[in-house]
Order: structure tokens, then sequence, then C-alpha cells
């Protein structure tokens, strides 16, 4: 395949996914005969009502959940012909995790929280430590590296999450409610910085959000409703 032809390719297709949840006697259709591309360089924002599907959606694309029917390719691999093994590699090495609750772990200072997954790929210390100074410059937390958790503001220790999604380089990041735990000023700046991110580095976003400041700020607004996708629209 030529690198042309290769450039054109997806870094996520989703073909057709569904995902049922039993809750007691009643079945949900979380997500319900859904395809997607996301492209290289997207900037995109899943929009939709509480209980549509978005952090459904989220979890089939990365890997953390498994779609009951469809299937979800990740750089042209389709993820159910994977091994756990592989799989665990996908999900390390080509896909980054932001969460609404930041998930940094509190003993660790922002450093050794955004070096967290570099440390269990062999990388050499020397780059590892060049790498993970440069990205938390980039979120913009340049002198903060030895905060803790518990010694830093939401918005910080969201960017210390950030920053250790994009440290692997991967392939896409994707965000459920980046923002949801912030104030409006805050989210603001995350946002900003998310953007730069995917200007400057062409990293690929894909977050969930309830948040119109958010919304704004995305290049394509994909509208989830009852698992579906309703509106898919690149400004
Ligand atoms: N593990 C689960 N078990 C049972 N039902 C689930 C599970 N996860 C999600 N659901 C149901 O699937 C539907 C979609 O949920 P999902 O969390 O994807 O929505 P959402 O769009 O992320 O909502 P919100 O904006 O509130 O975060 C909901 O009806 C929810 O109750
Ligand atoms: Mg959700």
């Amino acid at each position: 395949m030529s690198d042309a032809l290769a450039k054109d390719q997806p870094i996520v297709r989703l073909s057709h996914i569904s995902k049922t949840y039993q809750q007691g006697k009643v079945q949900v259709h979380a997500v319900n005969d859904v395809s997607l591309d996301i492209t290289q360089g997207d900037f995109a924002a899943l929009c939709g009502p509480s209980g549509s599907g978005k952090t459904s959606l989220l979890n089939l694309i990365g890997g953390l959940d498994v779609p009951d029917a469809g299937s979800v390719w990740i750089d042209n691999v389709n993820l159910a012909t994977l091994s756990h093994a592989k799989l665990a590699e996908v999900r390390k090495n080509r896909i980054g995790f932001v969460f609404q609750a930041y998930n940094l772990i509190p003993v660790m200072t922002a450093y050794e929280n955004a070096a967290f997954v570099l440390d269990l790929q062999d990388i050499d210390e020397a780059e590892k430590y060049q790498r993970v100074m440069q990205v938390l410059k980039d979120v913009g937390l340049e002198g903060l590296e030895q905060r803790r958790p518990d010694e830093m503001s939401g918005g910080q220790q969201q960017r210390v999450a950030i920053a250790r999604a994009i440290v692997t380089r991967p392939a896409i990041v994707l965000a459920d409610e980046p923002t949801a735990n912030v104030d409006s000023e805050t989210a603001k700046s995350l946002l900003n910085m998310m953007a730069a991110l995917n200007e400057q580095q062409g990293i690929t976003f894909l977050f969930s959000t309830h948040d119109q400041h958010v919304m704004d700020k995305a290049k394509r607004i994909i509208q989830v409703h009852d698992g579906k996708i309703a509106d898919d629209e690149r400004k």
C-alpha cells in the first residue's frame, strides 16, 4: 500500500457496532448500529443528552468494552482479532485516555504520573525524561513537575492527565467529559490547550461533552441520540 493511501485510512473505523446492556429485565441499546470514521487531525466532540451512549461509544473505541455486533478498527486492525496481550498493547501504545475524574495516582508527582505509561515501555531514561518534561511544558505545567495531585487544582490535574495521555504519542486521545469537573474558565483554558496540541502537533482528539464552550471549539460535532449518530458535521 502506498503512503498516500495509508494516510487516507481512518485512525478509528466503527462498522455497524451495537452494545446492549441488561438492566434487570430491561435491555438498553446503549449503542445501536453505529458506523463512524475518525481521521487523522480530527478534533471531534460527541454530544448528546445524558444516557445517549457517549461513554459507551468511547469505551468500545478504546477497547475497554467489546461490542455485541459490528467491528472496531484502530489503525486498520480489527480489535476483535487481537489476543488479550495484543489488545493491551494497542491500548497502551495507540490510545490515550482522559477521564472526567482525572484518575491520577495520588502518591505520585505530576512527573511520575505523566511518565507512568512510559515506565511500562522500554524507553531509555534520558529520552523518557526529555519527553515527559516536554509534554508537561506543552500542557502548561512547567515548574510543577514535583507536585502531587492533592497539591494541584482540578484544571492542573486534568493537564497532568492529558500529558499522561499524549506522552506515548498515541494515534488518538479519547476524553470522556474532560471538563466536567472544572469551572468554566478552567474548562476554556483546558480546551484551548487541547486545541493547540491538535493544531500544532496534529494530535487527534475525540471527546464527549455537555459543555457548550467545548462544542464551540470542536472542529467536528457528532450528535449522539438513543445510541445512534443523529448528526455529524465538520465546521
Ligand atoms: N455497564 C452498564 N450496565 C447497564 N447499563 C449501562 C451500562 N453502561 C451504560 N448503560 C446504559 O446505557 C445507556 C448509555 O449510557 P452512557 O453512559 O453511554 O451514556 P452517556 O451518553 O455517556 O451519558 P452521560 O452524558 O450521562 O455520561 C444508558 O441508558 C445507561 O444507563
Ligand atoms: Mg458518559
